[in-house]
């Protein structure tokens, strides 16, 4: 069971991007005022609609891809997926100028990247994150480590909620451990998977990045893109 993962700099791709784009997103992206925003909304749209013209065989503009949220009836907020190919789950992160996108047939994905760079205190942070099992583990580091230790548990529990499609605000993270790299929810909320949420450290050169999924040791293959074209399953 393989999980394909395509890494792209949103500042090298973004006019070769633009082509993919349904004509609603490229009304959106050019009403979006700041550039990098702009950058980063029409490059993560466009290799989602590359990832879905090679999966079901279409033109990228004519992908219908469903943001409907499983819990709730907001159409706009919920884990994308392609309305005509569910069985392809895919899942997005994007930070700093860099879009990520895994996708498999076998198993559910989530993934996240963090870049590390958010500089809050760091007792409030552990507390808003951590469970009480991470935060005994967390005792033993001291300044950078812990930082990097926490944004690590960070990553695996937005990987962990962007699998389910619930998102951070219908789950606690304090009530989330992910500390043995097998996410242990408690009171899990309506709609929580049955199957275990198995996790695993990515090394993809950005901050610290995690992938979950609900196949144990997925093999993992990771290309880095220099075009958008060529995306390739
Ligand atoms: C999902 C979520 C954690 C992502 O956080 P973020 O800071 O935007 O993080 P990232 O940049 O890593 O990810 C962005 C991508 O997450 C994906 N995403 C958005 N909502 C998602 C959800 N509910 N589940 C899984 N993935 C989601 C999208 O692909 C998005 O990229 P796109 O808009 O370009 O397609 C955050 O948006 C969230 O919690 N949303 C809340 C959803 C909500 O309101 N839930 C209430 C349900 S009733």
């Amino acid at each position: 069971m393989v999980v394909r993962i395509w890494v792209v700099e949103a500042e090298s791709v973004e006019w070769e991007a633009r082509s993919l784009l349904s004509p609603a997103e490229l009304s959106r992206a050019d009403e979006l005022g700041r550039e990098q925003v702009r950058r980063m909304f029409v490059t993560s749209r466009a290799i989602q609609r590359a990832l879905g013209a090679q999966y079901l065989d279409m033109p990228a503009p004519e992908v219908d891809i469903s943001r409907a949220c499983f819990h709730c009836s907001d159409g706009g907020h919920g884990k994308p997926h392609f309305a005509m190919g569910p069985e392809l789950d895919f899942s997005v992160s994007h930070t700093g100028d860099v879009v990520v996108i895994a996708a498999a047939t076998d198993t559910k994905v989530g993934l996240d990247v963090e870049l590390g760079s958010h500089r809050g205190e760091i007792d409030e942070m552990v507390r808003l994150i951590a469970s009480e099992s991470e935060r005994r583990s967390l005792a033993t580091y001291r300044g950078e480590s812990l930082r990097t230790a926490l944004f690590r548990i960070w990553a695996r529990k937005e990987a962990t909620v962007k699998l389910t499609g619930h998102g951070i605000l219908q789950v606690p993270f304090p009530a989330l451990s992910v500390d043995d790299l097998v996410a242990q929810i408690d009171d899990p909320p309506a709609g929580w998977p049955d199957q275990a949420i198995h996790l695993t450290d990515l090394a993809l050169g950005y901050g610290s990045a995690a992938l979950a999924t609900t196949a144990p040791q997925p093999e993992i293959d990771v290309v880095k893109l220099l075009r958008v074209a060529d995306l390739s399953l």
